[in-house]
C-alpha cells in the first residue's frame, strides 16, 4: 500500500490559460483539480470582508489558517465558497486578483497557504495550477508545465474570462492591472514565478484550450504514467 499520489503542476502567469486547461484536464484523468490563486484570492477577500489591511500579517495569518473554503469538484461549476457563502464571482474581479498578488508577498501567508495546498493532494492524483506548483509546492510533480502566452493574447483572455463570468471590465485598464501584478508575481523574493528546472514550458499564444491540454496529455503518458483501465468484463 502506498500513499503516493501523482500530481501534474501547471504554472503560468495569468491569462496563460492554466485555469481552464488544467480543469480540462482533471476531468478527463478523474482527478482534483487545485486553483492555488483561489487561496490567496480567499484570504485577501476575506480580510476585505473583515476590513482588515492587507498589511496586517497577523490578522492575515489568522484567517489564512481558519478561512473555511470549499469548492465544487472539477467536473462541476466553478463554485466557490467561503464559510459557506458563493464567493465564485467576488474573488474573480481583478481588484481581488490585485489583493491576492499583495498578500502573497508575505512569507508567513505563503507557508501558511502552501501547507493547505499540499493536503488536496489526494487519490487518485491532482492537477495543481497557479504559480509554483513545480517550483516550491509539489517538487516531485511527476510532471511540471510552464504556460506562456503574448502579453496581448493574456490580457485579451483575462477580457473575455471576466466578461463570461458577467464581470464588467474594461481591456486598456485589465491590461495595466495584469501587467502590473505579473511584474510584482515575478519579482517577489519568495516564491517567484518561474519555471521549475525541470519544467516543459509551453507558449500557448497559438493554441486554443484543447490543444494545449493535448500536448500536456501526451507529455503526461510520457512520463511512464498511464490511465487506469477500468475492467469491462
Ligand atoms: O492565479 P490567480 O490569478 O488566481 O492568482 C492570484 C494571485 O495569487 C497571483 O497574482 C499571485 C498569487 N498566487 C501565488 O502567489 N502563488 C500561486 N501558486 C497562485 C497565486
Amino acid at each position: 500500500m502506498t500513499d503516493y499520489v501523482p500530481v501534474l503542476a501547471i504554472d503560468g502567469p495569468s491569462g496563460s490559460g492554466k485555469g481552464t486547461v488544467s480543469r480540462k484536464l482533471a476531468r478527463r484523468l478523474g482527478w482534483h483539480l487545485l486553483d492555488s490563486g483561489a487561496l490567496y484570492r480567499l484570504v485577501a477577500l476575506a480580510a476585505v470582508e473583515g476590513k482588515l489591511s492587507l498589511d496586517d500579517p497577523e490578522r492575515l495569518a489568522h484567517i489564512a489558517s481558519n478561512m473555511n473554503i470549499s469548492f465544487a469538484p472539477a467536473s462541476d461549476l466553478e463554485q466557490v465558497f467561503l464559510e459557506g457563502k458563493e464567493v465564485s464571482k467576488d474573488m474573480r474581479t481583478e481588484a481581488c486578483g490585485t489583493n491576492a498578488s499583495k498578500i502573497a508577498l508575505q512569507p508567513t501567508i505563503r507557508n501558511i497557504v502552501v501547507a493547505r495546498q499540499r493536503r488536496f493532494a489526494q487519490a487518485p492524483g491532482l492537477v495543481a495550477d497557479g504559480r509554483d506548483m513545480g517550483t516550491i509546492v509539489f517538487p516531485d510533480a511527476i510532471l511540471k508545465v510552464f504556460l506562456t502566452a503574448s502579453p496581448e493574447e493574456r490580457a485579451s483572455r483575462r477580457y473575455n474570462q471576466l466578461k463570461d463570468k458577467g464581470i464588467d471590465v474594461n481591456l486598456a485598464a485589465l491590461s495595466r492591472h495584469v501587467y502590473r501584478r505579473d511584474r510584482r508575481d515575478l519579482e517577489r523574493n519568495v516564491a517567484p514565478l518561474r519555471p521549475a528546472q525541470d519544467a516543459r514550458v509551453l507558449d500557448s499564444t497559438e493554441l486554443d484550450e484543447n490543444e494545449v491540454a493535448e500536448y500536456i496529455f501526451e507529455w503526461l503518458l510520457g512520463t511512464g504514467w498511464s490511465p487506469v483501465k477500468v475492467s469491462d468484463g
